[in-house]
């Protein structure tokens, strides 16, 4: 439970081996997080153990995993949900950090692909935000952390399938952070342009990248000031609004 100058005392990950995730867990638990509940993927189990070690290194009381996989049906997800707030209590912060960066060319070739990635990064992301949404309300505290993305703010031919995924999860965050008004709990959402991550990794990096250190330190500070909004970096929010005024035409040109 926050205290009453609203420190973070408890996390619930959603997506535990997550690089971002690893990282904004840390800097909770430096700033006095006790309890951090890391839920992964069966294959990425190991991994997210990993992050549990290194997080009670850093001075969380309490840092276990616990098995999720976005593609489960919703009825699953309601029981994961029940399940692990139940075991655990009230968390402050819900970190949604899982996802899929697909390949927009394999995705163009084969439908079934395009829909994989919906079916990680929006259709199983909605399915677990109701119920977690609701359990914040039930609770009357607490913040979903929402990762959206640059990519939500126009679509790019390079990576257009990634960008609906993430633009959907974002109305569907938006949205809810109307409903949720006056309630006690809030949704913080994320857009990050380029991070330096397992995802990422063997890209060449975009202009404006960051580590997750910087992401992490922007969800911390988002999270403790109430903000609807962050980007990272935060100059990310002018440079795509510039690209989403511009004219189709010229956008089409650019080599992105
Ligand atoms: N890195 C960037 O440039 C960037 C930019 C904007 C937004 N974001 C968003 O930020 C979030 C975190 O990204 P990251 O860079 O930290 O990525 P990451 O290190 O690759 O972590 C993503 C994690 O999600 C897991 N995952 C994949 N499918 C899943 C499923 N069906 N159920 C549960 N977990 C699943 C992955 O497991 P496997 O590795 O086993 O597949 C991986 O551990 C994502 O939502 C991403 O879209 C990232």
């Amino acid at each position: 439970m926050q205290d009453a100058l609203g420190k973070v005392d408890s996390l619930l990950v959603l997506g535990g081996a997550s690089d971002i995730a690893r990282a904004t867990a840390l800097a909770f638990v430096e700033r006095g997080a006790r309890v951090v509940v890391l839920a992964a993927l069966e294959s990425d189990k190991a991994a997210a153990e990993e992050n549990a070690a290194a997080l009670r290194a850093a001075g969380a009381a309490t840092a276990e995993v616990v098995g999720f996989d976005a593609w489960a049906d919703p009825d699953e997800h309601q029981r994961f949900v029940d399940g692990v707030f139940g075991h655990y209590g009230d968390f402050d912060v819900v970190h949604l950090a899982w996802g899929v960066l697909g390949d927009q060319d394999r995705n163009s070739r084969d439908a079934r692909a395009a829909l994989a990635e919906l079916r990680t990064n929006l259709t199983g992301a909605v399915s677990l935000l109701m119920p977690i949404a609701n359990r914040l309300e039930q609770q009357g505290h607490g913040t979903a952390v929402v990762m959206s993305s640059a990519a939500a703010e126009r679509p790019r031919r390079s990576n257009f399938v990634y960008g609906a995924s993430k633009v959907g999860l974002d109305y569907v965050a938006q949205g809810l952070q109307d409903r949720l008004q006056g309630t006690g709990a809030r949704v913080l959402i994320v857009r990050p342009g380029f991070v330096k991550t397992k995802m990422t990794a063997g890209m060449a990096a975009a202009p404006l990248a960051v580590d997750a250190g910087d992401v992490a330190r922007i969800i911390v500070e988002g999270v403790a000031t109430g903000k609807e909004i962050v980007w990272a970096p935060p100059l990310f929010r002018w440079v795509m609004s510039g690209l989403r005024h511009m004219p189709r035409a010229v956008f089409r040109r650019l080599p992105i």
